[in-house]
């Protein structure tokens, strides 16, 4: 059995390390193939070294570019490493452009596509993600879905001999993540003066927050006005689009620094009074770990965070101000992403007879 997992951004290589874990502890070999969509090593390097994965065997360099640029590279690059190694199965991950890149790829070249994170939906056709997510699904052989309301997405697509739910493997790693960091706490809060529960974790990065100039205004004059300070743990593409527009990210109760690893994310989500973001992953983060999330966003694809009163979707301005400074929501010991054993499954799932 050789498995070949297609990644290339940052959110990918977290998803990545409990699969090439659980690869390792069955003996299962995995080669890793990483697009290069993300290259600083900020964005990369330091999630390969924190979260023990093996370097990647193939990096593919490709780098950033619009999209048809870079999915465009990515495609033909896969083909001679998919020739080369002719995996069992291809593993591709969520929604990026390296996830269509690898399915289109592994589809062409009659190599099985297994895809991890499927049935997730915001109903959002212009968001590249959703793009990329529906057309993954359809390429698939093997839809790994994190959640009941993913399959059922899936099943309303004519998908539902294929789906299999294991968990949201995102789980896995957070929990093992904040199991190793302990009471550790992140040098970045001592250097900020920050307090636990005396600051907000934010995070924006998405193109509909971005590249609009008139909204990102409108986001970040929304957390420079919070009540507290905010640690704004600025991508490149905000720094490089808020630099354009003219915005400054210093001002009022705004603290900006660059990306953390994954174990300092976790342990400053932990301390933090509340989460403000247009991340995916960082939204079902938070409900992890019990911290209240206010969303930039019109939908989210992690619907569970919402029903149970942990996550509110806003607009800028006074309703993003409103929702931040919520009340506490009630506790809750539901676990709609799994207990944490979703790695496990999807290599049941892979190993399992065909
Ligand atoms: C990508 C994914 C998004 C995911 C995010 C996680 C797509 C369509 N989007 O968005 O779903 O949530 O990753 O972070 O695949 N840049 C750097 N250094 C890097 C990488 C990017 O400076 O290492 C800058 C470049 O200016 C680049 C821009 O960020 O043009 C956007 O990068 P890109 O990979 O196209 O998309 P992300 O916004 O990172």
């Amino acid at each position: 059995m050789k498995i070949l997992s297609v990644v290339g951004a940052r959110p990918q290589f977290v998803k990545l390390a409990p699969i090439a874990h659980e690869c390792a502890r069955r003996g299962v070999e995995h080669v890793i193939a990483h697009t290069g969509q993300h290259y600083d090593p900020l964005l990369s390097d330091v999630f390969f070294s924190e979260l023990e994965i093996p370097a990647p065997d193939v990096h593919l360099g490709v780098g950033s570019g619009s999209h048809g640029q870079q999915t465009g590279a990515m495609l033909a690059a896969m083909d001679e490493v998919l020739t080369e190694h002719r995996p069992d199965w291809v593993l591709v991950y969520g929604d990026t452009n390296s996830t269509l890149a690898g399915a289109v790829s592994a589809a062409k070249l009659h190599v099985p596509i297994a895809h991890l994170e499927a049935g997730l939906r915001s109903f959002n056709r212009r968001m590249p993600e959703e793009i990329n997510r529906v057309l993954t699904d359809h390429a698939a052989d093997l839809l790994l879905a994190p959640t009941q309301v993913a399959a059922g997405h899936l099943a309303g697509e004519g998908l539902a001999e294929r789906t299999v739910v294991v968990g949201d493997v995102m789980t896995d790693v957070l929990l093992a993540t904040r199991a190793a960091v302990g009471d550790a706490r992140p040098a970045a809060l001592a250097e900020e003066g920050l307090d636990d529960g005396g600051f907000y974790l934010a995070t924006i990065h998405r193109a509909e927050s971005t590249d609009d100039p008139e909204r990102l205004r409108a986001i970040v004059a929304s957390l420079a006005g919070l009540d507290a300070p905010v640690l704004l743990l600025a991508h490149p593409r905000l720094v490089a689009k808020a630099e354009a527009a003219g915005i400054d990210l210093s001002v009022g109760s705004l603290r900006t620094r660059t990306p953390l690893g994954y174990r300092d994310l976790v342990a400053v989500a932990d301390r933090a009074r509340g989460v403000v973001t247009d991340s995916g992953g960082l939204q079902k983060e938070a409900f992890l770990l019990r911290t209240p999330c206010t969303t930039v966003r019109t939908e989210t694809e992690w619907v569970e965070t919402v029903e149970l009163g942990w996550n509110v979707l806003v607009e800028p301005g006074d309703a993003l101000l409103a929702a931040a400074t919520r009340p506490r929501p009630a506790d809750t010991d539901a676990t709609p992403y799994g207990d944490g054993d979703a790695a496990a499954r999807v290599l049941d799932a892979l190993t399992a007879p065909r």
